[in-house]
């Protein structure tokens, strides 16, 4: 994939941009959730239409953008795998220190693997084998470089077909009016915006992913569509660092995770951020059950989509690493007991066009 000195300082700043209003937003609503926790001792209704507004959501419910975390993230994840503390424990107490750091959302973006945490351990990028701390930014190179024409390849590579599958993902999402929802992974947004519809005023939906240009797609195209009760996160699925335990009743991750370096880590982190009894549905490309239809696929997927990814979006590359990395994802039943390791219950899967895809469902208990 070639990529110029110009598209690389674009990125650059695109990230800080996000970062920075991402940074500049949580400390403006910590300080009002202070404030309003001083200054009210009884919850008051929320009658207007404004409710984008952060000062308006219930109080002690901080959700998405509006969280902040008193440690960094690799603390809070050390802590939380450690069962040491509490998110909400005194900081002082904790660390001797008076300061309360800030979360910061380029903790959560940046790499966990690293040759000091993973040595010379291999993973796979498409078919290639590349060191763990190597794959994050190739995938990030794959989706920085796709971001804009994102939207239309998915429609063409897929005849459309993918609005399908993430209807009949919502459809068994069970998502109520004033629920709180993740969208792991959400790229341009597409099932945050339904979800936004679904969970009303008093609802609440947080479009997360580690890309920022992919992310800056979504946030455009989602308050140009006036969703006002979405946040939009810079966050790893491995590590979902920006929130708090058990905060949503809701978490999807549509055709996200086989980009993750350690999916395993990051089944982990969905059980922790899930609200006992809450639901996790993961929408991903999964091992065909009918073996002709495989055949015909295989070649669709290596010939015509580098080929369309050529004409369209002039990178081949990255939907060479598509088709590759549908292959090398762990099929139906082995990303079932993946969920099952991780701690969900009552696990299932759903095939969709014959098992080109499929729906896993989990819950928490
Ligand atoms: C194929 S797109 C899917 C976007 C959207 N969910 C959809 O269904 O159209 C994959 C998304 O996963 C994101 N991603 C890759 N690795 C990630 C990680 N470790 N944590 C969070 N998001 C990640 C990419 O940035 C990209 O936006």
């Amino acid at each position: 994939m070639s990529q110029s000195n110009n598209q690389n300082n674009d990125t650059a700043s695109l990230q800080d941009k996000l970062v920075k209003d991402s940074i500049d937003h949580n400390h403006q609503t910590n300080a009002q959730v202070q404030q309003s926790l001083q200054s009210s001792t009884t919850q008051q209704t929320v009658l207007n239409d404004q409710f984008s507004d952060v000062s308006e959501l219930p109080a002690g419910t901080p959700q998405g953008q509006q969280t902040t975390r008193p440690f960094n993230a690799q603390t809070q994840n050390n802590q939380t795998q450690n069962n040491q503390t509490q998110p909400n424990q005194n900081f002082a107490d904790l660390t001797g220190q008076s300061e309360v750091p800030r979360f910061n959302p380029k903790d959560d973006i940046n790499n966990p693997h690293t040759p000091d945490t993973d040595g010379l351990e291999e993973t796979h990028f498409g078919y290639k084998k590349v060191k763990k701390a190597e794959k994050q930014a190739k995938v990030a190179d794959v989706f920085t470089s796709v971001a804009k024409k994102y939207d239309i390849m998915n429609d063409l590579m897929s005849f459309g077909i993918h609005r399908l599958w993430k209807r009949y993902t919502i459809s068994l999402s069970g998502v109520r009016a004033g629920q709180h929802v993740l969208d792991i992974a959400g790229g341009t947004g597409d099932l945050a915006k339904a979800f936004s519809r679904e969970v009303g005023r008093n609802g609440r939906v947080v479009l997360s992913d580690i890309n920022a240009a992919m992310l800056d797609v979504g946030r455009e195209r989602l308050i140009n569509a006036g969703c006002n009760n979405v946040d939009f996160v810079l966050a790893n699925a491995e590590t979902l660092a920006p929130f708090e335990d058990e905060s949503f009743d809701l978490l999807t991750i549509s055709f996200g995770l086989r980009n993750v370096t350690d999916k395993d880590a990051a089944l982990r982190a969905m059980y922790r951020v899930l609200k006992p009894g809450g639901r996790l549905l993961i929408l991903e490309f999964s091992k065909p059950i009918f073996e002709p239809l495989s055949k015909a696929y295989d070649l669709y997927s290596f010939t015509a989509l580098p080929l369309m990814g050529k004409i369209v979006a002039n990178d081949s590359e990255s939907y060479q690493y598509l088709a590759e990395s549908i292959r090398m994802h762990p099929d139906q039943q082995t990303l079932k007991n993946m969920m099952e390791n991780a701690g969900f219950v009552n696990c299932d899967y759903h095939n969709l066009t014959a098992g080109i895809v499929a729906v896993h469902r989990g819950f928490k208990k």
